[in-house]
């Protein structure tokens, strides 16, 4: 399946790709952040992010769960234009995201933040999470079994009662996921997930995407420095350099790339 993928066009992965970006583009005054960037996503693609640090690879993901608006150029989910919608119209979508910079509720306990994240999906919904409510007793018990089940999933099943801030770097990582699984998404975008983990972390999070994407059927978004990751990880690559898309293919086709060894692989 991966194969037949990345040989399909670039522009035209699919009939109707699940994400898509039209020629957007996001000024942060003079600073062009993001340039004319165009892609589409196939439904069960692992597609990587890469760049050189500012090269605009975070601003991407800020617009596609509108924490930031696009200046210009537009972005497409199963179709549908989604370019100003606010970011719980997008993740009400089945699209969620972890954070470059974590960002957990750092004095809850692990299975807290995930419990919070669920109630999107319950009776009691927003407006009670919001208000500090109680959800129904009954409710309570199958929102704190589910996040159980999640952070079993990402490997701290045993180690829900602790506070997320006490957590090392790659395991409130694995947690910010946990978090975003709560959301049942059907895309999920990953901003260095690998970051803070050591050598052996780093592979078996490759194994666990690539896990995630079969049992929950996701289409994944991965933005990340650690080459090797990518490379073995990925159906296809997206490099972007100040703000630029300078390679768009699969793992050979970009490592390959002189425009790409030149801005960003280097003598690796
Ligand atoms: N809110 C903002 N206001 C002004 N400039 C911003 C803002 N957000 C990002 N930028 C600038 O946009 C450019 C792209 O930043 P971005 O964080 O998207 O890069 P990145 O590719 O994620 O880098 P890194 O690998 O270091 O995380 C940088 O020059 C950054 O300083
Ligand atoms: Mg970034």
């Amino acid at each position: 399946m991966t194969q037949s993928r990345s040989a399909e066009s670039e522009t035209s992965v699919h009939d109707c790709p699940v994400l898509e970006a039209r020629r957007l583009t996001r000024r942060f005054g003079g600073l062009v952040a993001v340039n004319q960037v165009s892609f589409a996503i196939a439904q069960g693609e692992i597609f990587g992010l890469i760049g050189p640090n500012g090269a605009g690879k975070t601003t991407l993901f800020n617009l596609l769960t509108g924490l930031i608006q696009p200046s210009d150029g537009q972005m497409l989910h199963n179709g549908e234009d989604i370019s100003q919608l606010r970011p719980f119209q997008i993740a009400s979508r089945g699209i969620a995201r972890t954070f470059q910079n974590i960002r957990l509720f750092s004095h809850l306990s692990a299975v807290e933040n995930v419990m919070i994240a669920q109630h999107v999906h319950t009776h009691s919904g927003v407006l009670t999470g919001v208000m500090g409510l109680p959800p129904a007793p009954q409710e309570e018990k199958q929102i704190r079994e589910k996040a159980m089940e999640l952070l079993e999933l990402v490997g701290l099943g045993d180690r829900a009662d602790e506070i997320a801030c006490n957590f090392p770097y790659g395991d409130q990582r694995r947690l910010e996921i946990a978090r975003a699984l709560a959301l049942k998404p059907r895309v999920l975008l990953l901003d260095e997930p690998a970051a803070g983990m050591n050598p052996n972390e780093k592979r078996q999070l490759s194994e666990f995407i690539r896990n995630l994407r079969q049992q929950f059927d996701l289409t994944v978004l991965l933005i990340e420095h650690h080459v090797p990751l990518v490379m073995g990880l990925c159906d296809r690559i997206a490099v972007l350099d100040f703000g630029q898309l300078i390679a768009l293919g699969d793992p050979a086709k970009v490592r390959n790339d002189p425009a790409v060894i030149e801005a960003y692989l280097g003598a690796e």
